[in-house]
C-alpha cells in the first residue's frame, strides 16, 4: 500500500481529547498540522480550547513549527466524520477494549485505505484491537507519555497483523514531528517505559512499606542522584561508564554478582490499606498541601526548561 511521506501529512483525527488527546492536539497544533476531532464529551471542544491557551506558552518555548495555528482544528458529529480525510489517525479513547473496537468498527469505512491507526493505548494489546478490521495491517500503538505535548518519548508497537512497513513508517512519522520514537518488539503488558516504571516503583513501595525510608526521601533519592543521570544516560549506559576504562564488560564480571544478590533481595510489596495509607500520608507530608495542578504546572515548566537546556548543550537548537 503506497503510504504519503510521513514528513509531508498535514491532516490528522484525534479520537478522543481527554488527557492524553488534549496533549496531542497541542503537540500536533504545534508542529502546524490541522486537527479533526471527535468526542462525544458535551464540553469536549470548549475544554479543548482552554487546554491549548494554556499550553500554548509553554509550546512558543519550545519551538512552534512555522505554520502552527493554536486554532487549525475543529469537531466532527461522528468518529467516521473525523477520520474520512485524515492521512493519520491518533486514537485516545478511554482504556477499554470492547470501547476501542466499537469505535473503530465505526471508522472501517470511512477510513482512507493509506491512512495508519495509532492507538494511545497504555495496557491493551492491538493485536486483540486489530482483529476483524478492515485494513486491520494499518492498525499500530503510539503510545506517548503525559503531558504528550511536551515529553519526548513514543513507544510503537505493531500486532499480529501490522505490516512491518506500518511500523517503519510510523516510527518515521513521529520523529518527522520531533518525537524520539522507539520501537517494542514484541507485544507485553505496559510497553516498555511503564514497566521499568513499575520495577522501580515497587521497590520504592516496598522501601516505605517497611520503614526503610519516608515518601519523601525516596523520592529525593530519585531526584537527586538516579533520574538526574537518566535525564542524560539510560541504565545499561550508567552500568557501562560504572565499569571504569574496562566498561560494561569489567562492571557485569566485577559486580554482576552483587547485582544478582540485590536483585534476589528486592521487595514484593502489596497495596493494602496499611501501605496506601502510608504512602498517601507520606505524600501529604511532602507535598505540604500544594494543590495537584500546582504542582503539574511546576513540573512541566520545568520539564521545558531541560528540555531546551538538553537540545541547547547537544548542539539540536
Ligand atoms: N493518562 C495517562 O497518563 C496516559 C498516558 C499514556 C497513554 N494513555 C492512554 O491514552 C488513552 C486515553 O487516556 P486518558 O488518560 O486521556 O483518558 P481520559 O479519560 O482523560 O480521556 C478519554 C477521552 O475520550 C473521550 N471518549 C469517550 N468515548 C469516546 C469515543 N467513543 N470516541 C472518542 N472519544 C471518546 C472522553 O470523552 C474523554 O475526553 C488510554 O488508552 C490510555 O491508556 C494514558
Amino acid at each position: 500500500m503506497p503510504r504519503p511521506n510521513p514528513e509531508d501529512i498535514q491532516r490528522i483525527a484525534l479520537l478522543g481529547t481527554g488527557t492524553i488527546g488534549s496533549g496531542w492536539a497541542v503537540h500536533y497544533l504545534a508542529q502546524g498540522k490541522s486537527l479533526t476531532i471527535y468526542d462525544p464529551a458535551p464540553d469536549a471542544e470548549e475544554r479543548l480550547g482552554a487546554f491549548v491557551e494554556a499550553a500554548w506558552p509553554k509550546m512558543e518555548r519550545l519551538g512552534l513549527s512555522p505554520s502552527a495555528d493554536r486554532n487549525a482544528f475543529r469537531f466532527a458529529a461522528s468518529a467516521a466524520g473525523a477520520v474520512h480525510d485524515a492521512e493519520f489517525v491518533q486514537e485516545s479513547a478511554p482504556e477499554n477494549l470492547a470501547a476501542k473496537i466499537d469505535l473503530y468498527r465505526q471508522i472501517d469505512d470511512a477510513l482512507p485505505p493509506q491512512t495508519v491507526v495509532a492507538s494511545s493505548t497504555s495496557g491493551l494489546f492491538i493485536s486483540d484491537m486489530q482483529e476483524g478490521r478492515a485494513g486491520a495491517n494499518r492498525y499500530v500503538v503510539g503510545h506517548p507519555f503525559n503531558p504528550p505535548h511536551i515529553m519526548p518519548l513514543v513507544e510503537v508497537v505493531g500486532g499480529r497483523q501490522t505490516d512491518a512497513e506500518v511500523i517503519d513508517w510510523t516510527l518515521a512519522f513521529y520523529r518527522a514531528h520531533g518525537k524520539q520514537a522507539i520501537q517494542i518488539r514484541k507485544e507485553v503488558a505496559g510497553h516498555l517505559a511503564n514497566r521499568l516504571q513499575v520495577a522501580l516503583l515497587r521497590e520504592a513501595v516496598h522501601a516505605v512499606a517497611e520503614g526503610i525510608a519516608s515518601v519523601q526521601d525516596v523520592d529525593a533519592a530519585v531526584v537527586h542522584a538516579l533520574g538526574l543521570r537518566w535525564a542524560l544516560i539510560g541504565p545499561h549506559l550508567t552500568i557501562h561508564l560504572a565499569g571504569g576504562p574496562g566498561g560494561m564488560r569489567h562492571h557485569l564480571e566485577h559486580l554482576g554478582p552483587s547485582i544478582e544478590e540485590w536483585w534476589d533481595n528486592l521487595g514484593t510489596p502489596h497495596l493494602n490499606s496499611q501501605v496506601n495509607e502510608k504512602l498517601i500520608e507520606g505524600m501529604e507530608a511532602a507535598t505540604a498541601g500544594r494543590p495537584v495542578e500546582d504542582l503539574a504546572n511546576e513540573r512541566d515548566n520545568l520539564l521545558v526548561e531541560l528540555i531546551q537546556t538538553l537540545k541547547k548543550a547537544r548542539g539540536e537548537s
